[in-house]
Protein backbone atom coordinates (compact mmCIF):
# COMPACT_ATOMS: atom_id res chain seq x y z
CA UNK A 1 0.00 0.00 0.00
CA UNK A 2 1.65 3.31 -1.16
CA UNK A 3 0.48 6.66 0.93
CA UNK A 4 -1.94 7.92 -1.52
CA UNK A 5 -3.33 4.53 -2.66
CA UNK A 6 -7.03 5.40 -3.79
CA UNK A 7 -6.42 8.95 -4.20
CA UNK A 8 -7.30 10.88 -7.41
CA UNK A 9 -4.71 13.97 -7.66
CA UNK A 10 -4.57 16.48 -10.17
CA UNK A 11 -1.20 18.32 -10.31
CA UNK A 12 -1.14 21.38 -12.63
CA UNK A 13 2.33 22.02 -14.14
CA UNK A 14 2.82 18.53 -13.94
CA UNK A 15 5.15 17.92 -16.32
CA UNK A 16 7.78 19.83 -15.55
CA UNK A 17 10.33 21.13 -12.53
CA UNK A 18 8.97 19.95 -9.20
CA UNK A 19 5.33 19.12 -10.54
CA UNK A 20 6.77 16.31 -12.52
CA UNK A 21 8.42 15.20 -9.16
CA UNK A 22 5.23 15.14 -7.73
CA UNK A 23 3.76 13.24 -10.32
CA UNK A 24 6.16 10.75 -10.20
CA UNK A 25 6.18 10.65 -6.44
CA UNK A 26 2.89 10.41 -6.03
CA UNK A 27 2.00 7.58 -8.88
CA UNK A 28 4.78 5.58 -7.04
CA UNK A 29 2.56 6.22 -4.00
CA UNK A 30 -0.26 4.41 -5.08
CA UNK A 31 -2.19 7.81 -6.79
CA UNK A 32 -4.16 7.97 -9.81
CA UNK A 33 -1.98 11.28 -11.09
CA UNK A 34 -4.27 13.62 -14.04
CA UNK A 35 -0.63 15.79 -15.13
CA UNK A 36 -2.86 19.33 -16.37
CA UNK A 37 -0.19 21.34 -18.58
CA UNK A 38 0.55 23.39 -21.17
CA UNK A 39 0.26 21.66 -24.83
CA UNK A 40 3.57 22.05 -25.66
CA UNK A 41 4.97 20.36 -22.53
CA UNK A 42 6.45 16.99 -22.08
CA UNK A 43 2.80 15.81 -20.32
CA UNK A 44 2.15 12.84 -23.04
CA UNK A 45 5.79 11.69 -22.32
CA UNK A 46 5.27 11.37 -18.83
CA UNK A 47 2.20 10.17 -18.19
CA UNK A 48 3.00 7.23 -20.80
CA UNK A 49 6.35 6.84 -18.61
CA UNK A 50 4.49 6.53 -15.66
CA UNK A 51 1.93 3.95 -16.81
CA UNK A 52 4.75 2.03 -18.51
CA UNK A 53 6.72 1.71 -15.40
CA UNK A 54 2.81 0.12 -13.38
CA UNK A 55 1.31 3.08 -12.64
CA UNK A 56 -1.79 4.86 -13.53
CA UNK A 57 -0.97 8.67 -15.40
CA UNK A 58 -3.51 10.68 -17.68
CA UNK A 59 -2.44 13.56 -19.06
CA UNK A 60 -4.97 16.77 -20.34
CA UNK A 61 -3.27 19.65 -22.30
CA UNK A 62 -4.89 23.83 -20.42
CA UNK A 63 -3.58 26.85 -19.53
CA UNK A 64 -4.43 26.88 -16.18
CA UNK A 65 -5.56 30.71 -16.66
CA UNK A 66 -8.19 30.48 -18.91
CA UNK A 67 -11.48 29.53 -17.73
CA UNK A 68 -13.22 27.16 -20.48
CA UNK A 69 -9.94 25.01 -20.76
CA UNK A 70 -9.70 24.38 -16.96
CA UNK A 71 -13.42 23.59 -16.67
CA UNK A 72 -13.07 20.75 -19.69
CA UNK A 73 -10.24 19.40 -18.22
CA UNK A 74 -11.30 19.00 -14.91
CA UNK A 75 -14.23 17.86 -16.08
CA UNK A 76 -12.43 15.08 -18.23
CA UNK A 77 -10.02 14.39 -15.46
CA UNK A 78 -13.34 13.17 -13.14
CA UNK A 79 -14.36 11.18 -15.92
CA UNK A 80 -11.16 8.89 -16.50
CA UNK A 81 -10.88 8.62 -12.74
CA UNK A 82 -13.66 9.78 -10.35
CA UNK A 83 -13.45 12.59 -7.96
CA UNK A 84 -10.08 14.69 -7.26
CA UNK A 85 -9.05 13.83 -4.12
CA UNK A 86 -5.97 15.56 -3.92
CA UNK A 87 -5.29 18.94 -5.95
CA UNK A 88 -1.74 20.32 -6.14
CA UNK A 89 -2.17 24.06 -7.64
CA UNK A 90 1.72 24.40 -8.71
CA UNK A 91 1.51 25.91 -12.61
CA UNK A 92 3.25 29.41 -12.24
CA UNK A 93 5.41 31.47 -13.49
CA UNK A 94 8.03 34.40 -12.84
CA UNK A 95 8.55 37.95 -14.06
CA UNK A 96 11.90 40.17 -13.15
CA UNK A 97 12.13 43.91 -13.40
CA UNK A 98 12.40 46.88 -12.47
CA UNK A 99 9.00 47.64 -10.74
CA UNK A 100 8.93 51.47 -12.69
CA UNK A 101 8.80 49.70 -16.16
CA UNK A 102 6.36 46.91 -15.25
CA UNK A 103 3.72 47.10 -17.75
CA UNK A 104 -0.32 46.15 -17.37
CA UNK A 105 0.05 43.49 -19.43
CA UNK A 106 2.97 41.71 -17.57
CA UNK A 107 0.57 42.42 -14.55
CA UNK A 108 -2.15 41.05 -15.54
CA UNK A 109 -0.56 37.68 -16.70
CA UNK A 110 1.04 36.50 -13.96
CA UNK A 111 -1.27 37.49 -11.81
CA UNK A 112 -3.56 34.98 -14.18
CA UNK A 113 -1.05 32.34 -14.34
CA UNK A 114 -0.10 32.57 -10.58
CA UNK A 115 -3.39 33.29 -9.19
CA UNK A 116 -6.43 33.42 -11.17
CA UNK A 117 -5.23 29.80 -12.01
CA UNK A 118 -5.98 28.51 -8.18
CA UNK A 119 -9.11 30.08 -7.98
CA UNK A 120 -10.68 28.63 -11.43
CA UNK A 121 -8.75 25.16 -11.11
CA UNK A 122 -10.03 24.99 -7.21
CA UNK A 123 -13.43 26.45 -7.86
CA UNK A 124 -13.99 23.69 -10.75
CA UNK A 125 -12.44 20.46 -8.18
CA UNK A 126 -14.03 21.16 -5.05
CA UNK A 127 -17.54 20.67 -5.53
CA UNK A 128 -16.66 17.11 -6.72
CA UNK A 129 -14.04 16.68 -3.53
CA UNK A 130 -16.25 17.93 -1.10
CA UNK A 131 -19.19 14.74 -2.50
CA UNK A 132 -16.08 12.06 -2.21
CA UNK A 133 -15.71 13.05 1.66
CA UNK A 134 -13.05 15.59 1.19
CA UNK A 135 -9.78 15.99 0.41
CA UNK A 136 -6.22 17.63 0.20
CA UNK A 137 -5.71 21.27 -1.40
CA UNK A 138 -2.02 22.09 -2.15
CA UNK A 139 -0.99 25.65 -3.59
CA UNK A 140 2.64 26.13 -4.30
CA UNK A 141 3.61 29.55 -2.95
CA UNK A 142 7.23 30.50 -2.07
CA UNK A 143 9.41 32.29 0.08
CA UNK A 144 8.42 35.16 -2.01
CA UNK A 145 5.12 34.89 -0.15
CA UNK A 146 6.84 36.96 2.41
CA UNK A 147 10.06 38.06 1.61
CA UNK A 148 10.52 40.94 -1.14
CA UNK A 149 13.35 40.73 -3.37
CA UNK A 150 13.72 43.49 -5.53
CA UNK A 151 13.05 43.41 -9.20
CA UNK A 152 10.23 41.06 -7.90
CA UNK A 153 7.21 43.25 -6.79
CA UNK A 154 4.94 41.56 -9.13
CA UNK A 155 5.81 37.89 -8.47
CA UNK A 156 6.03 38.29 -4.85
CA UNK A 157 2.89 40.03 -4.88
CA UNK A 158 1.15 36.74 -6.92
CA UNK A 159 3.20 34.57 -3.85
CA UNK A 160 1.76 36.41 -1.37
CA UNK A 161 -2.19 35.82 -2.99
CA UNK A 162 -1.02 32.10 -3.01
CA UNK A 163 -0.18 32.30 0.29
CA UNK A 164 -3.65 33.60 1.93
CA UNK A 165 -5.87 31.66 -0.77
CA UNK A 166 -4.36 28.71 0.76
CA UNK A 167 -5.04 29.82 4.38
CA UNK A 168 -8.85 31.05 3.28
CA UNK A 169 -9.51 28.17 1.80
CA UNK A 170 -8.64 26.12 4.37
CA UNK A 171 -11.31 28.02 6.92
CA UNK A 172 -13.92 28.11 4.85
CA UNK A 173 -13.83 24.44 3.92
CA UNK A 174 -12.62 22.64 6.63
CA UNK A 175 -16.36 21.51 7.72
CA UNK A 176 -16.66 20.24 4.24
CA UNK A 177 -13.42 17.98 5.01
CA UNK A 178 -10.97 19.67 2.95
CA UNK A 179 -7.68 20.45 3.79
CA UNK A 180 -5.88 23.57 2.17
CA UNK A 181 -2.04 24.25 2.56
CA UNK A 182 0.78 26.26 0.77
CA UNK A 183 4.45 24.98 0.21
CA UNK A 184 6.83 27.62 -0.20
CA UNK A 185 9.97 26.90 -1.62
CA UNK A 186 13.68 28.78 -1.67
CA UNK A 187 15.23 28.98 -4.87
CA UNK A 188 15.03 25.48 -6.57
CA UNK A 189 17.41 23.68 -9.33
CA UNK A 190 14.14 23.63 -12.22
CA UNK A 191 13.99 25.73 -15.14
CA UNK A 192 12.21 28.41 -13.26
CA UNK A 193 14.27 28.59 -10.66
CA UNK A 194 17.74 28.64 -12.94
CA UNK A 195 15.67 31.60 -14.80
CA UNK A 196 14.83 33.73 -11.75
CA UNK A 197 18.74 33.40 -10.37
CA UNK A 198 19.58 34.39 -14.20
CA UNK A 199 17.19 37.27 -14.90
CA UNK A 200 17.78 38.77 -11.19
CA UNK A 201 21.79 39.00 -12.03
CA UNK A 202 20.69 40.32 -15.21
CA UNK A 203 18.99 43.19 -13.49
CA UNK A 204 21.94 43.72 -11.08
CA UNK A 205 19.84 42.01 -8.27
CA UNK A 206 23.50 40.18 -7.16
CA UNK A 207 22.77 36.90 -5.69
CA UNK A 208 26.12 34.78 -5.97
CA UNK A 209 26.65 31.30 -5.27
CA UNK A 210 28.15 32.22 -1.72
CA UNK A 211 25.51 34.78 -0.96
CA UNK A 212 22.72 31.66 -1.87
CA UNK A 213 24.87 29.15 0.20
CA UNK A 214 24.23 31.50 3.11
CA UNK A 215 20.77 32.04 2.15
CA UNK A 216 19.50 28.72 2.11
CA UNK A 217 22.84 26.22 1.60
CA UNK A 218 22.43 24.79 -1.81
CA UNK A 219 19.61 25.25 -4.05
CA UNK A 220 16.82 23.27 -3.63
CA UNK A 221 16.28 19.51 -5.46
CA UNK A 222 12.78 19.15 -7.56
CA UNK A 223 12.56 16.00 -5.41
CA UNK A 224 12.28 17.66 -1.89
CA UNK A 225 9.33 19.83 -2.89
CA UNK A 226 7.59 16.94 -4.10
CA UNK A 227 8.15 14.84 -0.59
CA UNK A 228 6.69 17.87 1.52
CA UNK A 229 3.53 17.92 -1.34
CA UNK A 230 3.35 13.93 -0.38
CA UNK A 231 3.44 14.99 3.10
CA UNK A 232 0.36 17.72 2.43
CA UNK A 233 -1.41 14.82 0.15
CA UNK A 234 -1.53 12.13 2.41
CA UNK A 235 -3.51 11.32 5.89
CA UNK A 236 -0.34 11.58 7.88
CA UNK A 237 -0.98 15.51 7.68
CA UNK A 238 -4.52 15.18 8.83
CA UNK A 239 -4.91 17.59 11.12
CA UNK A 240 -2.57 19.94 9.16
CA UNK A 241 -4.31 22.55 7.97
CA UNK A 242 -4.27 26.76 6.63
CA UNK A 243 -0.48 25.70 7.08
CA UNK A 244 2.36 27.15 5.11
CA UNK A 245 5.35 24.69 5.17
CA UNK A 246 8.46 26.33 3.90
CA UNK A 247 10.95 23.95 2.17
CA UNK A 248 13.77 26.76 2.25
CA UNK A 249 16.27 25.43 4.48
CA UNK A 250 16.26 28.27 7.22
CA UNK A 251 15.99 31.00 4.47
CA UNK A 252 12.92 32.75 5.92
CA UNK A 253 14.48 31.40 9.80
CA UNK A 254 17.34 33.62 9.58
N1 LIG B 1 11.90 27.21 -9.00
C1 LIG B 1 11.93 27.98 -7.92
O1 LIG B 1 12.98 28.47 -7.49
C2 LIG B 1 10.64 28.22 -7.17
C3 LIG B 1 10.70 28.69 -5.86
C4 LIG B 1 9.53 28.90 -5.16
C5 LIG B 1 8.31 28.65 -5.77
N2 LIG B 1 8.27 28.19 -7.04
C6 LIG B 1 6.95 27.95 -7.65
O2 LIG B 1 6.88 26.63 -8.19
C7 LIG B 1 6.00 26.64 -9.33
C8 LIG B 1 6.68 26.11 -10.59
O3 LIG B 1 8.00 26.10 -10.41
P1 LIG B 1 8.98 24.96 -10.96
O4 LIG B 1 10.29 25.37 -10.41
O5 LIG B 1 8.45 23.60 -10.74
O6 LIG B 1 8.88 25.42 -12.49
P2 LIG B 1 9.11 24.87 -13.91
O7 LIG B 1 9.12 26.10 -14.74
O8 LIG B 1 10.24 23.93 -13.97
O9 LIG B 1 7.73 24.07 -14.16
C9 LIG B 1 6.51 24.72 -14.22
C10 LIG B 1 5.49 23.87 -14.99
O10 LIG B 1 4.27 24.63 -15.06
C11 LIG B 1 3.81 24.60 -16.40
N3 LIG B 1 3.04 25.80 -16.69
C12 LIG B 1 3.51 27.08 -16.76
N4 LIG B 1 2.51 27.91 -17.11
C13 LIG B 1 1.39 27.15 -17.24
C14 LIG B 1 0.05 27.42 -17.60
N5 LIG B 1 -0.34 28.66 -17.89
N6 LIG B 1 -0.83 26.40 -17.65
C15 LIG B 1 -0.44 25.14 -17.38
N7 LIG B 1 0.81 24.82 -17.03
C16 LIG B 1 1.72 25.80 -16.97
C17 LIG B 1 5.08 24.52 -17.25
O11 LIG B 1 4.81 24.04 -18.56
C18 LIG B 1 5.95 23.59 -16.42
O12 LIG B 1 5.73 22.22 -16.74
C19 LIG B 1 5.56 28.08 -9.51
O13 LIG B 1 4.31 28.25 -8.87
C20 LIG B 1 6.65 28.85 -8.82
O14 LIG B 1 6.23 30.13 -8.42
C21 LIG B 1 9.40 27.97 -7.75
Amino acid sequence: MGRLTGKVALITGGAGGCGLAASELFAREGAKVAILDLPHSDGMAVAERINASGGSAYFIAADVSNADQVQDAVAQVQQHFGAITVLMNHAGTIHVGPFLETSENDWDRLMAINVKSMFLVTRAVLPGMIAAGGGSVICTSSISGVVGTPMEVLYCTTKGACHMFARAISVEFRERNIRSNAICPGFIGTAHGRRELDLLREHGTEISDSMLQDMQGRLCAPSEVASAALFLASDDSSFVNGAHLFVDNAYTAI
